[in-house]
């Protein structure tokens, strides 16, 4: 469930009309609900308030300062995969202590950044990250905590880029190898190595493949006889984009309580989808409406530089107009921004309701990974965001400017 909706004949997010957000912010816009953030949170503390898992956010899916002092002021820990966003979840104030630091690729300088800042545990990829992580904790004289994020071998049955538990991704450590670290945790004498992370994908709609990963976590603590202060299942709760029949948070809950319960350590959970995805949408302004011959090409102002997913995953996002419409396009339309790319679309082949130059329309569940991974490409600024609370909004990022795209340039004479 989410704010987004139709109320007569315009098109609302909250209690607030998105065509005034359009026109007083311009388009692109990212525009999110307050409600619909804070519910997404509440739907899974509740559901696991059994195990009082910490939810570390998932950063990376919207790193907003005010998305992410929200959530904080709900409960919320943060899951951070970098120095940038070890540095925003501080300047958001969250507790270090309720900090997770994941990624395959720690640089020195972002691990002593975290070892600075005190967080709670490192998510750790691979021995030679390890040894590094110890190597730098003895120059503090400190001991870090770290949870060992293992590769089960699961299939997600998710997008194959978004897929991060079979043998062949990047991703976590082989079991044989995580039982190896385990009897060798001398090895390691300025670390805890007290915690199993797990973090199997993205928009993964059902329970099995986290339960296939449990059994097979349980089942090797057992095996090994190991202790652990901390299990970390990640996040990776699907959302409905198209009509997916994702599980709720409560029916995914109840499914892997069991399995929980087996396992004597604190729940971690780093969802980002699940809390963000639903909550925003992208205001974009119709262009052009071109007749070609076997297509309509509604050419907006909004491109892939604003919103990645289709051009990455071919993703599907619900596009709708601000203004209902009852009339449709004869042909097939594809929605697609000024991007010189063919990739650069909205939304392809679909059965689209009649709109003209000046109108708007807005993708829906763009909140996750939107504007987390637009870009300047084409030097195009990056769009603006916008919060509603109620009847109030927000502005809670500012467009930005030609000025900003050649901030960081540096000007050299004599080449
Ligand atoms: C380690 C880790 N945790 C959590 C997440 C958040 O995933 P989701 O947004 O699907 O919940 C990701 C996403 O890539 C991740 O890599």
């Amino acid at each position: 469930m989410h704010e987004f909706k139709y109320k007569k004949n315009k098109f609302y997010c909250e209690n607030v009309p998105l065509e005034l957000l359009a026109e007083e912010f311009k388009t692109p816009l990212y525009v999110y609900s307050h409600k619909t953030l804070v519910d997404h949170f509440r739907k899974i503390k509740l559901a696991f308030s059994e195990f009082k898992p910490l939810i570390c956010y998932s950063v990376k899916s919207n790193a907003n300062l005010n998305i992410l002092r929200i959530l904080i002021r709900e409960g919320a820990g943060l899951d951070v995969v970098s120095g940038g966003e070890l540095y925003k979840a501080l300047k958001a104030q969250v507790k270090p202590s309720k900090i997770v630091f994941a990624s395959v690729g720690k640089t020195d300088e972002e691990i002593r950044e975290a070892l600075k800042a005190d967080i709670l545990f490192f998510n750790v990829e691979s021995v030679p990250e390890l040894e590094n992580i110890n190597r730098i904790a003895k120059k503090f004289k400190k001991k870090a905590n770290v949870a060992i994020r293992v590769n089960p071998d699961v299939d997600a049955k998710t997008h194959e880029y978004i897929t991060t538990s079979k043998k062949e991704n990047k991703f976590g450590i082989d079991l044989k190898v995580a039982k190896e670290i385990f009897s060798s945790t001398d090895k390691y004498e300025y670390l805890n190595l007290n915690g199993i992370h797990l973090h199997i994908g993205s928009q993964i709609t059902t329970a099995k493949p986290y339960k296939d990963a449990l059994k097979k976590i349980i089942t090797f603590i057992k095996a090994n006889k190991i202790r652990l202060d901390y299990i970390n299942l990640g996040g990776g709760l699907g959302i409905i984009y198209d009509d997916e029949k994702p599980q709720t948070a409560e029916s995914f809950a109840k499914a892997i309580a069991p399995l929980l319960r087996k396992i004597k350590a604190r729940l971690i959970l780093e969802p980002g989808r699940f809390i963000v995805g639903n909550s925003g949408a992208l205001v974009a302004k119709v262009l052009y409406v071109k007749d070609a011959p076997t297509k309509t090409f509604v050419i907006t102002d909004t491109a892939m530089n604003d919103l990645m997913r289709p051009a990455l995953y071919k993703a599907f996002h619900a596009i709708v107009l601000l203004e209902k419409s009852k009339s449709y396009f004869k042909k097939l339309v594809d929605i697609v921004g000024p991007v010189c790319e063919t990739g650069d679309f909205l939304g392809k082949s679909r059965k689209f309701h009649k709109v003209k130059s000046g109108g708007f329309l807005v993708v829906l569940g763009a909140g996750a990974y939107g504007f987390s991974m637009s870009s300047n490409y084409n030097a195009r600024p990056r769009a603006a965001e916008v919060l509603v609370k109620g009847n109030k909004y927000y502005l809670i990022r500012k467009r930005e400017t030609y000025q900003d795209l050649i901030a960081t340039d540096v000007k050299v004479k004599g080449i």
